[in-house]
Order: structure tokens, then sequence, then C-alpha cells
């Protein structure tokens, strides 16, 4: 081992900011993070020990104690819940004779859940070693339990078991026109830097990871910025619950994501970006590798690009399960090999990101985006949309439809007419945004996807009548309760206390009470939170109890108050000191007085 971790360390320089992509070699090589490679590295990089437990525990794929050879995660989201995932875990549980939780016997598999891994389109999904299992079914289990127990070596597993479709159901403008490899560098150095700016504002391009920032406006105040160090980071963390999109630009489009980035390293003056790659996708990580080589011998990255004197390349970090990674200044922390906690807000990224330096943060398909504007310029983008949601929104359409897929639509497309065209009928609502979103009902599908109306990163999640609305609040508010970072008070201890409180109306033991209590909860998370995670923790709450209070008041109980302990067991003793234990000595707990 003592070889293995220093010709690691030694491959990542010594350094400290490679902490996370060293951790996650180590974690696949040994299946955990042993004790002795901590304190080598501790030595090596140098951190203190502590520091580098702090970040094992704080990523869900790194682990302090042992996991299977074989390590297997089912992703726990809500589309794969609808498709059967929860009987298919345990089909695969009792296949393999492993308890999910848990690490088998003889130590050849462990078992357990994941957030959405991203293949919303072809679940119930899972992981294996990281790599990406997808449509799930008794057959296939079968056949992954036979190959564990054989002990098959993954790379000799047929390649069916791994297949990841793209799925593109309906392309709009940008992806039935792809730019011609090089086409978007080569225009914007014949137009100007400058007047390529110019273009990508007058585009309206905003942002498509969910906020809408302008992206113009966020060149320009990095290039604005006098430092003589800046960066060009393309997030590809993609872990909203129903987003699959990014996935499956950098697995068809991935020279044109890669050109925005470097469009945009033009225009701000950077020599160095970085694609951060969630962990969960870790089955692109060759491909994209050889694509960012194909692009070096190109003369496309690399220094002189173009021979145009522009320096510039771009390395991939994996992220190793934390869906805050995602946030920007989290996604820059992690970027540094530390935990993924928000920073304070100002200053931006913007000003003061990587290592501290002026640093541009897009989303995978604002940088596909911005390099086909470099080619076709700010009108054929403009001539779509709204006035405040110009050009086109590439959709993750999953759940109750017939054919879920990549959909790109105008800004100001409505939802029925997305809902008629994925084969969406007797629809009860669509949850729009993802968790964090907003799910809107069957009186609202005339409303458009738009910034000014419904903002979406992309996520589209249909439900049909047969669906129940407490499933979806369920499933939502445990994702954020796993997933909240633990920073702040009002989100760590906030989403723990509205999980515990749906949990208790969800199976029946809620009173008027806990339903102001479960919307005063949510109103304070919404407020108090230092991220937008916890900003937007308590919505799928919020949103349903406005749309259906209904709902709501005929899961409760007919009591004003339910305590949340067992009065009756509390009285036990006094039962057993009194000698008396006949009916009129116990109290009825819940429902059967008014
Ligand atoms: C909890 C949380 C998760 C996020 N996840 C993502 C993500 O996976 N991808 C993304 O592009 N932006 C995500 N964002 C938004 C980013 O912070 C940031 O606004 C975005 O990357 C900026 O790029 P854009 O201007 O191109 O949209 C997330 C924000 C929050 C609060
Ligand atoms: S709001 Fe939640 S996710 Fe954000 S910093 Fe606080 S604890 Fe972390
Ligand atoms: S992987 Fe199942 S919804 Fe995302």
């Amino acid at each position: 081992m003592k070889q293995f971790i220093q010709d690691l360390a030694e491959k990542h320089n010594n350094q400290e900011k490679q902490l996370l992509q060293i951790l996650r070699e180590i974690q696949a090589c040994y299946h955990y993070i042993p004790e002795q490679a901590i304190e080598q590295l501790s030595g090596l990089l140098p951190i203190p020990r502590t520091r580098i437990i702090g970040v094992v525990e704080f990523y869900s794929f790194l682990h302090l104690s042992p996991r299977g050879q074989y390590e297997l995660l089912i992703s726990d989201c809500l589309t794969d819940h609808m498709r059967g995932k929860k009987k298919l875990t345990a089909y695969l549980a009792e296949k393999l004779d492993v308890a999910v939780g848990a690490v088998r016997k003889d130590g050849l598999v462990s078992l357990d859940n994941t957030s959405c891994t991203g293949m919303c389109d072809q679940g119930p999904a899972g992981m294996v070693n990281g790599y990406a299992l997808t449509r799930l079914d008794r057959a296939r289990i079968d056949r992954i339990a036979d190959l564990i127990n054989r002990r098959e070596p993954l790379a000799a597993w047929p390649a069916d078991l791994f297949y990841v479709d793209d799925s593109i159901a309906k392309p709009g403008l940008l992806l039935k026109q792809p730019i011609v490899q090089g086409a978007a560098l080569r225009s914007a150095f014949k137009r100007g830097l400058k007047a390529t700016l110019a273009e990508i504002d007058q585009s309206g391009l905003r942002g498509r990871g969910g906020a809408g920032f302008k992206t113009a406006m966020k060149w320009a105040f990095c290039a604005g910025e006098a430092q003589s160090e800046r960066y060009v980071v393309c997030n590809a963390d993609e872990g909203e619950p129903g987003t699959f999109k990014d996935r499956v630009l950098l697995n068809s489009f991935a020279h044109q994501v890669f050109e925005g980035m470097t469009l945009c390293a033009a225009i701000v003056g950077a020599r160095q970006g970085f694609l951060y790659l969630r962990g969960e996708y870790l089955h692109l990580y060759e491909y994209l590798q050889e694509i960012l080589h194909q692009r070096r011998q190109a003369g496309l990255l690399g220094t002189n690009i173009l021979r145009e004197e522009l320096d510039f390349d771009i390395d991939i970090h994996l992220g190793a399960g934390a869906y805050i990674c995602g946030e920007e200044s989290a996604l820059i922390e992690s970027l540094e090999g530390k935990a993924g906690i928000p920073r304070n807000r100002p200053p931006y990224p913007v000003t003061h990101g990587y290592l501290g330096k002026p640093t541009v943060v897009n989303n995978v398909e604002t940088f596909f985006a911005a390099s086909a504007i470099a080619v076709n310029g700010a009108d054929w983008f403009a001539q779509v949309g709204t006035e405040k949601s110009a050009g086109t929104k590439i959709l993750s359409i999953s759940g109750d439809c017939a054919r879920p897929g990549i959909y790109e639509y105008a800004f100001g497309t409505t939802i029925q007419t997305v809902l008629n065209d994925c084969g969406a009928t007797d629809v009860l609502g669509v949850q729009i945004g993802g968790p964090s979103g907003t799910f809107i009902s069957s009186q609202e599908f005339d409303r458009k996807l738009a910034f000014e109306d419904l903002a979406t990163g992309g996520s589209v999640i249909i439900f049909n009548e047969s669906r129940n609305i407490f499933d979806i609040v369920h499933n939502f508010t445990h994702f954020f309760a796993h997933e909240s970072c633990g920073f702040c008070t009002p989100c760590r201890v906030g989403t723990s206390l509205l999980k515990k409180q749906v949990d208790k109306i969800y199976e029946g033991h809620g009173s008027a009470g806990d339903v102001a209590a479960l919307e005063e909860l949510g109103q304070l998370i919404r407020v108090y939170s230092h991220c937008g995670l916890g900003q937007t923790a308590a919505n799928p709450v919020l949103t349903t109890l406005e749309r259906y209070p209904e709902l709501y008041q005929n899961k409760l109980k007919k009591i004003s108050y339910e305590p949340g302990f067992d009065l009756d067991g509390a009285l036990d003793i006094a039962r057993r000191l009194a000698q008396r234990d006949d009916a009129a000595a116990h109290l009825s707990q819940v429902g059967d007085h008014d």
C-alpha cells in the first residue's frame, strides 16, 4: 500500500487541492480509505489527519470502513421507486444474500441506496463500483448476481449492462444544429473577442443551471477583474433528481461543450479550465479524456490555440456523491480538494473563485449554447423564446409518460405541449425543476417554461392520477435531509425535523397542529438557511400544501394534537406500581377520541 499511495500522491504532484481525486483512487483500489493511507497522505501533501477524515466523511462515495469488492448502489429517487425499485432491491439483496446497508460476510459485495444517479430516463438504475447500471429488472439482476458470485471482473461484464442511452426525443434549435469542431473559436477570432462577447450579450443567453444569470455579464465581470490568473469551470454536477440532460450533452456533444469553455477562456483571459463531473458519471470519464486529447491534437486546446496566442487547457475533476457540490461555491471548495461546503457570498466566484481567483462557473448547457451563438449569431438564438428568456431550454423528462428522454423547447412553450409530446395522459401534476422547484397541478398546465414563469434547470417529472402526492413529498423531503451538508443549523436541523414531521403525517399520525408546524418550519428553513439547498428544501412541502390543502387535511387524525412520544408506554411504571392493567388504565394516543 505504501508504494501505491506514494506513487498516487506523486502523480498528483503532492498537491493538497488534489486530495479528493487521490481519495477517490484509494477508495477504488481498497474499497475504503484505510487508516494507513490517511496517515501517509497527511505527511505527503501535507494535510492534518483530521481534515482528511473530514473530507472522507463528507462525500458519500468515500468510506472509512470497507465496502464490498463489488459495491452496489441503487438509486433511491422517486422515478425509480415508481418503477418498482423497492421490490427489485429486495430481490437483489436476497439473490446476493446481503442486507441493504451492509457488506456480505465474505466481503465480496455490499449493497446500499444512493441519491439520483442521473439515469431517470432509464431506471431503475444503480451503480457497481461507480459505473452506471441501467434498466434494472429481475433478469438483469439475476445476471449481475451471477457475475458477482462468480467473481467476474467488471471489465469482463457484458457491455449491455452498462449501456446508457442518450434518448434524444425532440431536438430543437441547438441539438439539431451542432457546430463543427473549432467553428466557434474561428468565428470568435474572426469577429473579435469583444464583439463576440457583445453577440452573446445580445443573444440574451442566461445561465441554464437554474438561476438564470446573464452569461455575458458573468464573463464580462470576470474579464474585468484586475488579476492575471482566471479560471473557467463547467458545472457537470447535475445532481437534481430528474435531470440528465448534461449527461447527454457530454456524451453526444462533448466537443461543443469544451469549445464553449475555450471560447469563454479566450474572452475572459483564462489559461486553465475544469470540468467538474459528478461521480455518478464515471462511465463518461475516459471518453471525455479522449475528447480532450483529440482537441489537443487538433490544436483546439493547449498552447497557441489556432495560432491565436491563446493558451488554455481543461482538467476533469470527479465528484464523490454530494448533491451540494452543484452549488457553485461548494463546487469550487470541492475542486480545491475540500469538503463541499458553500462559501459565504458575496464575494462571488466571478471575483473570488477557485484559489481565490476570478472564476466563471457555468452549466454544461450554457457553454453548449454559447458556442452555437458564437457561430450562428445573436439573432439566430433570440429568434425563439420570450423577451426575458431567449432561445431554447433542454429538458430531461421522466416519470409517467410514454417517451421519457431529452426534449428541447423554445422558452414560452406550455407544459401542456410538453405533456402531449412525451405521451403523458391522466396527469395529476408535474414537478418542474426537481425537488427544489415547483409542483404544478393539472389546473396549471397552460403555464410556460420561462424564467418569468416556470424556471427550471431542466428536470421535469410527470405523475399520473395513480400517484400519491404524499409519496412525492415524502421522497423529496428525505432527499434534502440526506443531502444537507450540515454546515448551518436551520438546514441541518430543519430538514431533519421536516422529514420527521412529514413522516408523522405520511404514516397517518398527524394532527391539525402538525400541519401548521410543518408550514412554519418550512418557512423558517427557507428564510434562514445559508445556501440554495436549504432555501429550497421546503419547496415540496410548501408548494403542495398551497395546492392541495385538503389532501393534507384528509391525512390527519381527528385530534388536535398527537404527542411525539409513546404516552401510554410512559404510564407503564405507574400501572405496575398500582398493579392495574385493565382497559381504563390505558390511554389511547390516537384517533378514537375527538
Ligand atoms: C444545491 C444546489 C445545487 C446546484 N446544482 C447545480 C448543478 O448540478 N448544475 C449547475 O449547473 N448548477 C447547479 N446549481 C447552480 C449553481 O450554483 C450555479 O448557479 C450555476 O452552475 C451557474 O451556471 P449558469 O449561470 O450557467 O446557470 C446548484 C445550486 C444549488 C443551490
Ligand atoms: S443550507 Fe444546508 S446545504 Fe446549504 S450550507 Fe446550510 S446546511 Fe449546508
Ligand atoms: S436516477 Fe432515478 S430519477 Fe434520477
